[in-house]
């Protein structure tokens, strides 16, 4: 099949990129011409495993472009995804959706023979309607069909969650369109693809959905592990004991500074204002944010709690800024308030992160940036574990604190046992942990 891709940033490229892996073929467009340009000498402008083998074979084998000309792509191609951003707009919360309704209008200027225009952008419900007026409206000639295809793939897995989904959610009321996605997953899987074929408008609830639920999850365990600490429970052990039942599940259960990321503060925040604007308020959503925006806040009082109450003038250590492992991503990472509110008391902040500190340098301008974990806690009087990296969980703890000016550990990730950090002479605090 041929796909136009319009928007080549995380979920546009992984998606083209493993759609041409897949035998199609996929023109990735972007309005970017910076981006493009790296794109085409092979450069990849995120971080994710195994992406840049994936583009660099589907370039060679030609079933992969990269172009600036959406007409061009769009014109080619009988099924056209959007996959421009929809970040929070400022002051509401509500998803600014102006860069798909501008890439709509141009899609449906470029338009030839029936074509399938897909949102795959987190998008408010109801986006896909509008999507459909506005190319209807710009070309009444035209023959197509709007389908809403949510991703749920997560950064740093994000190839192994393309390829192997526990299920691909297809919104559309059309049967040509339907036939035609059906088409496209395919070769995804040799025998039956997981489909899931609804209407339009719960597609894109599904999406907000999933989110907000995940995302409730970690905060609902990141509360029980402030519950663990005061009454002398372990929340690893809860976790496990209430991941055993099958209707909870396992996963997502992990305590920690707090959820980040490109998706979950924002999804949940969309969701609230979408719920709240149609009479149906999320109370349960709501307070899952609310309680997140609180935790990030705290996690520096436990650090400057661990220095013995102030930290001006000293110098803490921050092992990882991603928002989590395996990713260069900074958007809504926990080490973002952590990092202003130590500032803010006096503290010098010294910062190692094995792959986001490109992007943090920009944000974050007077930390220290380190060569390596033990650069990080040379002369540090507390070292906290803010990103829960492969490479912090066998430090050489005798040598971190030999580097350090005092023994203080505090294991936002839960990475180390606390026998084994006291063992060495750290005084050692972790997240819902006696
Ligand atoms: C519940 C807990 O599930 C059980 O583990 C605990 O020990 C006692 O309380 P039960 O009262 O049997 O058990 O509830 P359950 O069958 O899970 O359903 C509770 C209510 O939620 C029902 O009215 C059910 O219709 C509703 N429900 C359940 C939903 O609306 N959606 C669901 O997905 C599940
Ligand atoms: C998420 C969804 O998982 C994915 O389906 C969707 O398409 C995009 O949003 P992502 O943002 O990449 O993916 O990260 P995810 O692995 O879900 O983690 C989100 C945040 O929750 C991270 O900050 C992570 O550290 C935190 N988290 C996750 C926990 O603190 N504990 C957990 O147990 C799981």
């Amino acid at each position: 099949m041929k796909i136009a891709m319009i928007g080549s940033g995380y979920v546009g490229l992984v998606s083209g990129v493993c759609f041409a892996d897949f035998g199609h073929q996929v023109a990735c467009v972007d309005k970017d011409e910076g981006r493009i340009g790296a794109l085409l000498r092979g450069e990849i402008p995120i971080f994710e495993p195994g992406l840049d083998a994936l583009v660099e074979a589907n370039l060679r084998s030609r079933r992969l472009s990269f172009t600036t000309d959406l007409a061009a792509a769009v014109a080619e191609a009988e099924v056209v995804f959007l996959a421009v951003g929809t970040p929070s707009r400022r002051g509401d919360g509500f998803a600014d959706l102006s860069y798909i309704y501008a890439a709509a209008r141009d899609v449906a200027r470029a338009i030839k023979g029936f074509t399938v225009v897909v949102t795959k952008s987190t998008v408010p419900v109801g986006t896909g309607d509008e999507v459909e007026r506005i190319i209807a409206e710009a070309r009444p000639d035209a023959e197509f069909a709007v389908c809403s295809n949510p991703e749920f793939l997560r950064e740093g897995a994000a190839i192994s969650d393309f390829k192997l989904p526990d299920r691909i959610v297809v919104g559309t009321g059309d049967a040509r369109a339907r036939e035609v996605m059906s088409e496209v997953y395919r070769p995804l899987n040799l025998n039956q693809p997981p489909l899931y074929f609804v209407d339009r408008r719960s597609a894109e609830l599904i999406k907000y959905a999933a989110n907000s639920f995940l995302a409730t999850k970690v905060a609902f365990i990141n509360e029980m592990a402030d519950l663990c600490e005061k009454v002398g429970a372990d929340v690893q052990d809860v976790a496990r004991g209430i991941g055993m039942d099958k209707r909870i599940g396992p996963k997502f259960l992990h305590p920690g500074p707090g959820f980040g990321g490109s998706c979950f503060p924002k999804d949940a925040l969309a969701l609230v204002k979408t719920a709240q604007d149609h009479d149906a308020p999320l109370h349960i959503v709501e307070a899952v944010v609310a309680a997140n925006d609180r935790r990030k806040r705290a996690m520096a009082k436990r650090i400057v709690a661990a220095c013995g109450g102030s930290v001006r003038g000293k110098t803490i250590g921050l092992l990882g800024l991603a928002f989590k492992l395996n990713t260069d991503d900074m958007r809504d990472a926990p080490s973002i308030s952590i990092v202003t509110a130590l500032q803010d008391a006096g503290a010098k902040v010294r910062a190692y992160d094995p792959k986001a500190m490109t992007q943090a340098r920009p944000i974050m301008p007077d930390v220290t940036f380190c060569d390596d974990p033990y650069d990080c806690a040379t002369g540090a009087e507390a070292l906290a574990m803010v990103t829960e990296w492969d490479e912090f969980r066998a430090l050489d703890l005798t040598r971190i604190k030999s580097l350090m000016a005092a023994p203080n550990l505090i294991d936002l990730r839960n990475i180390y046992r606390p026998a084994d950090a006291r063992k060495h002479g750290f005084s050692y605090s972790s997240i819902g942990r006696p």
